[in-house]
């Protein structure tokens, strides 16, 4: 059976929606993500278009601030500091991948982590690995929902998850390991990697190869979850990681791409960017967010 993606997030939607109304009439102003997008990478351009679309759905001010692929490093923080400034910001995304003089990971540790929408300043990532309150990265916290909203149970299975990547592979296999799944992570220098795939009751791709995986590579009734998106460039059109027509008949459960994890992974995105100025309009004093602030 799909798991669809696109109508759990305009539920999520919807309802993040509800909380916005609320907040603005307590607080007297909108929620505000600020974009940056450096260069024109057009798999960029249309990603931010996305997020700016969802933002309207939901009742989000967008700013999407474009700024040349010759910026250079300092002007890149420059930036993000100012909007670290602006109490009328509550989210800022720095959409990735930046230019090759840029050096990503010093530049998203300019986030002010309050603000770090995509959940991948060293602060919440040393959180997330910590069991504290953090902003969870989009896609990880997307497929996790996925997973609770179709009733999947988590506790006590195997999950493999293909690909460890600091967006994605590397999160979400902490985030099943902190719902008790037993979690392999398999990744490219992985042998025989279907004699892995095979024993997972869930399995999560993300490793950016099309149609990696074949249906002889899972089990009868596993549950898959293609994160994978790539464009084909004969037919043009998107296609996973998964070779869908192969492996849906095993799986009881799969993503479809696109349609699948695309969409919650810009729920996700809303659902961070509402969380952050739910936090800023109305900080908490009841949690523990403020013990792996101090000192840094
Ligand atoms: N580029 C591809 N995926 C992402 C994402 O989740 N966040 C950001 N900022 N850039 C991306």
């Amino acid at each position: 059976m799909d798991i669809d993606g696109k109508a759990l997030a305009g539920r999520i939607k919807r309802d993040l929606a509800k909380r916005v109304k609320e907040g603005i009439a307590r607080s007297g102003r909108e929620p505000q993500l600020a974009v940056i997008l450096v260069g024109d990478d057009p798999s960029s351009v249309s990603y931010v278009a996305g997020k700016a679309k969802a933002c309207v759905e939901v009742g989000i001010r967008n700013t999407t601030i474009r700024l040349p692929e010759s910026i250079t490093q300092d002007e890149l923080i420059a930036e993000i500091e100012r909007l670290n400034a602006d109490p009328a910001v509550d989210g800022i995304l720095v959409q990735l991948p930046l230019p090759r003089h840029i050096r990503k990971r010093q530049t998203l540790a300019h986030l002010d982590h309050r603000k770090d929408v995509d959940g991948f300043h060293p602060l919440n990532v040393a959180a997330m690995w910590q069991k504290l309150p953090c902003v969870e990265a989009c896609t990880p916290r997307g497929i996790i929902t996925m997973l609770l909203d179709n009733g999947i149970r988590i506790e006590g299975r195997h999950a493999v998850v293909v690909g460890r990547s600091s967006l994605v592979g590397y999160p979400v296999s902490k985030m099943l390991l902190d719902r008790n799944a037993t979690v392999t992570v398999a990744h490219s220098h992985t042998p025989d990697l279907g004699a892995i795939t095979r024993q997972a009751d869930i399995l999560v791709v993300a490793i950016g190869q099309p149609h990696l995986i074949k249906g002889d590579m899972v089990k009868e009734g596993c549950v898959v979850v293609d994160v994978g998106i790539s464009r084909d460039p004969e037919t043009g059109k998107y296609v996973g990681d998964v070779d869908y027509a192969e492996v849906a008949p095993k799986a009881s459960y799969i993503t479809p791409v696109p349609g699948g994890v695309g969409p919650m992974t810009i729920a996700s995105l809303m659902q961070n960017t509402v969380d952050c100025y739910l936090d800023h309009i109305d900080p908490r004093t009841d949690d523990d967010r403020d013990i792996y602030t101090q000192g840094f």
